[in-house]
């Protein structure tokens, strides 16, 4: 088979998320219990070589965007180094272009990392940011590291790369008096801040609607202090954006549950583990472990992960189901799914 990962509703698949670790050095809330999880096992987490086949092929058949994720993907002592293989993968167009890599992190040590990841080829940053109140951070996060993120994020600031995006999960009477206060910040530090309404992914199975800030709840506390221009078109992005005042600054929101944007997906996840998802919410995970580890001849591993690929994805549901009264979360964390 060849061409690009359509599924059975026209989508067609570019954006691969790959979770490097399930481990963290926080524990927010909405991810995981206190006291951690009982971590994946060392020898089922993929090795760099396999990670940079498996993107290997996903590239060959039109993936463009690989995004490293976590758990905290710092904690991957091998991370430039996976960021340099993976930035040699070409799109398969003939023209040499390299793959885009982005990195989704809690900024913790970024500053000390940050310049062998640029030399490595990273493209785009995002970190997330809750509060700017120690204390807040401190209950939310359970360590009281936010002058560690703030560090982090003023290194991001400084490096030049952009676009740079502030994540912030929005959650009543822990940081919705904080929205404006949040922009202000990213807009101190040439970034965008994203609000993200709170998706039922937390270890504690807790998630309850009536304390997710939704993103109308969002634009009406920003319209206090701006004028919000829509932005059209998202190319595919989970974030909607609006202009502030005249500009040039933005804010986002991701609406995963209030208003998502499921018809445009275009990504698919690997666990740390091996495992290929279809989706944030789904139930099924495609094992790429036998197939890595079989020590068959390359091409033949190269044509069963393709092949697992477009099984993956031909399976893909039309949507999440969290609207759905019957909905169940899935079993695992988002820490072991990979944001
Ligand atoms: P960009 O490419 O920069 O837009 O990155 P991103 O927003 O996709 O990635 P990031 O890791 O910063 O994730 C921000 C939020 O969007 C997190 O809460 C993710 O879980 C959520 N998100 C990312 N992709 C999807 C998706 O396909 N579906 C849903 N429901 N949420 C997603
Ligand atoms: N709902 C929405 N976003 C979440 N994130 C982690 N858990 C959740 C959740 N339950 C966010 C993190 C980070 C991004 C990768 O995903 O805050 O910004
Ligand atoms: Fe894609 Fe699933 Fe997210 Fe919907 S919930 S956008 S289908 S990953």
């Amino acid at each position: 088979s060849s061409g690009p990962l359509v599924d059975t509703h026209g989508r067609v698949h570019r954006d691969l998320r790959i979770s490097l670790t399930d481990r963290c050095s926080l524990r927010c809330t909405y991810c995981m219990p206190e006291q951690g999880n009982e971590w994946l096992a060392r020898t089922s987490i993929l090795d760099i070589d396999e990670v940079v086949r498996v993107a290997r092929v996903a590239a060959s058949v039109g993936v463009s965007t690989f995004r490293l994720t976590g758990g905290e993907p710092l904690l991957r002592t091998d991370l430039p180094e996976i960021v340099e293989r993976l930035t040699a993968i070409t799109v398969p167009d003939g023209t040499g272009t390299p793959v885009q890599i982005a990195l989704t992190t809690n900024g913790i040590g970024l500053g000390e990392k940050l310049p062998d990841l640029m030399a490595a080829g990273l493209g785009r940053l995002n970190i997330s940011i809750d509060t700017l109140l120690r204390d807040r951070f401190r209950d939310l996060t359970r360590r009281d590291r936010l002058e560690d993120v703030l560090k982090g994020i003023a290194a991001a600031a400084a490096s030049g790369l952009r676009p740079l995006k502030l994540n912030a999960v929005a959650m009543r009477g822990v940081n919705d008096d904080e929205l404006v206060d949040l922009v202000r910040f990213a807009i101190g530090h040439g970034a965008q801040l994203r609000f993200i309404e709170q998706m039922p992914l937390d270890a504690g199975h807790t998630w309850d609607r009536s304390s997710m800030v939704t993103r109308d709840e969002i634009l009406r506390s920003l319209a206090e202090a701006w004028t919000l221009t829509p932005i059209p078109g998202r190319g595919g992005a989970p974030a909607e954006t609006w202009q502030l005042d005249d500009g040039p600054h933005t804010v986002g929101v991701i609406a995963s549950v209030t208003a998502p944007f499921c018809g445009d997906c275009d990504r698919l996840r690997l666990t740390a583990d091996g495992q290929l998802r279809n989706c944030l919410f789904s139930t099924t995970e495609y094992d790429l472990v036998p197939i890595l580890r079989a020590g068959a001849a390359e091409s033949a591993v190269d044509a069963a992960v393709e092949g697992m690929l477009r099984a993956c994805i031909h399976a893909k549901l039309p949507g999440h189901a969290i609207n759905d009264p019957a909905f169940l979360q899935p079993a695992r964390g988002m820490n072991a799914i990979g944001g």
